[in-house]
């Protein structure tokens, strides 16, 4: 006897589209067809479509405040966001307060996860400060499954110079673990900062303009030659422009084993400041800055030529109002230097996606789940597990109803922030309902399951998931 079927659905996977029935038992699911088993409960799903839930990789939750500004989302929120967004795991970042272990930090994170409604495993964040102590900590971190450790070539208190990220990718390379780079030339946009601030222009139009696309290129190159140098698995997160991913396509034709994301913000049209005058505008300030149309175009044509590996939110909820997001420092008129960088995202990552890619014909609906769900389920060691359909699969499902447009407005989403970029965007389909291992957690616009039941993943080794391009 089945716990729950799902009935009469179209399932999607990353390889094909077909009707059939869900069986899940134990919370797994236990068999796909036609003719299934009696079930304690079922799930009428004529017209939706069931995908596996959505794998973010990339979010940023209830980190230490950075230059005094703090994320407004802790697991609770940032959870409950993903789940109603289609979202099943997730993968966020262990960031180390200064003076402490990489082990009390990795403690720290298990004890603020403990109030998650969906599963989740980490990557850890490393700092510029202290390499020595965390290098000697690492290696049995990533034995225990904390295997993609990210570094950054910028921000001041996280930027490391070439000697350490060498160090550090020798030794994620010997922990079987990838190496996540943050790839834009930290000098390069401090000094173009300067010099711009010296001249006058310190609105927030400016941010493009000390972060211009050499600058993730020239990076994005560097971080590939190190790899190369140090024998270990790279991925290049948020890629936002086009030369930095005409590195990455290079590297990927010379056969080098280095990855690729992007975020929906890179991609979309509705990701657009205005004259950057006003406080309004910062809630469009990240990091590297959004593009224009050509490089969003350039984005998608990697996207349909597989040079992109996958999807993430690089979720980063600063608030809009108050005095511990985007305003930290006030001011009449933002100022670049003082806006903190981060859009939140994890919410509206699938339907965007949805929206932009499959709507617009820019990939199939195969293609979006392989690179929402299936790749970062993969490449960070959680697949088949998660990120599949398969009988033995955790029952992590997105039940899609393609018939529902509606239009974005935060007032309807469920983090802690106060704002979205996308507000207004016009989307043709949403998630209306999400199971974790089976249970459901958001259906008919209520948020259900407890709080705390989310599960902790230790990520494989990479060498068990390899990515099939
Ligand atoms: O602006 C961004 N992306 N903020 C989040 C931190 C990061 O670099 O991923
Ligand atoms: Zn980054
Ligand atoms: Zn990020």
């Amino acid at each position: 006897m089945l716990d729950l079927k799902l009935a009469g659905g179209t399932l999607v996977t990353e390889s094909e589209s077909f009707r059939a029935d869900i069986g899940i038992k134990g919370g797994k699911i236990a068999c796909i067809g036609l003719a299934l088993p009696e079930s304690r409960k079922s799930i009428e799903a004529h017209g939706l479509i069931i995908l596996p839930g959505g794998v973010d990789a990339h979010c940023h939750i209830d980190e230490p405040a950075y230059g005094g500004a703090r994320l407004a989302d802790d697991f609770r929120s940032a959870s409950r966001a993903a789940a109603c967004g289609g979202t099943t795991t997730i993968v966020p970042f262990v960031n180390q307060l200064a003076g402490r272990s990489l082990r009390n930090a990795v403690e720290d994170y298990h004890d603020k996860a403990r109030a998650s409604l969906i599963d989740y495993a980490f990557h850890i964040i490393l700092k510029e400060t202290g390499l020595a102590q965390v290098l000697a900590e690492l290696p049995v971190l990533l034995a225990e499954g904390y295997r993609s450790v990210k570094v950054f070539m910028t921000y001041p208190g996280y930027m490391m110079g070439d000697r350490d990220i060498l160090d550090v990718m020798k030794t994620v390379a010997q922990g079987d673990g990838t190496v996540l780079v943050h790839a834009e030339n930290g000098h390069c946009i401090h000094w173009l900062s300067d010099r711009l601030e010296a001249m006058g222009q310190t609105s927030l139009s400016a941010h493009a303009a000390i972060a211009p696309p050499v600058v993730e290129r020239e990076a994005t190159h560097r971080a590939i030659s190190l790899a190369q140098v140090a024998g270990c698995r790279l991925l290049i997160v948020h890629v936002s422009a086009g030369d930095a991913l005409e590195q990455i396509e290079w590297a990927k034709r010379k056969g080098l084993d280095v990855l690729a994301e992007t975020c929906p913000q890179y991609l979309c049209d509705a990701i657009q400041m205005g004259d950057g005058e006003t406080w309004e505008d910062a809630k469009f300030i990240c990091s590297p800055p959004p593009r224009a149309a050509p490089d969003r175009e350039r984005l998608w044509q990697g996207i349909a030529s597989a040079s992109f590996d996958l999807l993430s939110s690089d979720h980063c909820p600063y608030r809009f109002d108050g005095a511990t997001g985007k305003k930290v420092l006030g001011g009449a008129k933002p100022h670049v230097r003082t806006v903190p960088p981060g859009l939140p995202g994890i919410e509206v990552r699938l339907p965007v996606l949805y929206e932009a890619g499959v709507v617009k014909g820019r990939m199939s609906i195969n293609r979006f789940v392989a690179l929402t769900s299936a790749n970062p389920a993969r490449l960070y060691g959680l697949y088949p597990q998660k990120g599949s359909l398969m009988p033995g699969s955790d029952a992590d499902l997105a039940v899609w109803d393609m018939t529902s447009p509606r239009r974005i407005a935060h007032a309807a989403l469920h983090d802690a922030c106060d704002y979205t970029p996308y507000e207004g965007m016009q989307v043709s389909a949403w998630p209306v309902m999400t199971l974790s291992r089976g249970d459901v957690i958001w259906a008919d616009g209520e948020v259900s399951g407890d709080f705390g039941r989310g599960q902790f993943l230790r990520q494989q080794a990479h060498r068990s998931c390899p990515i099939d391009r």
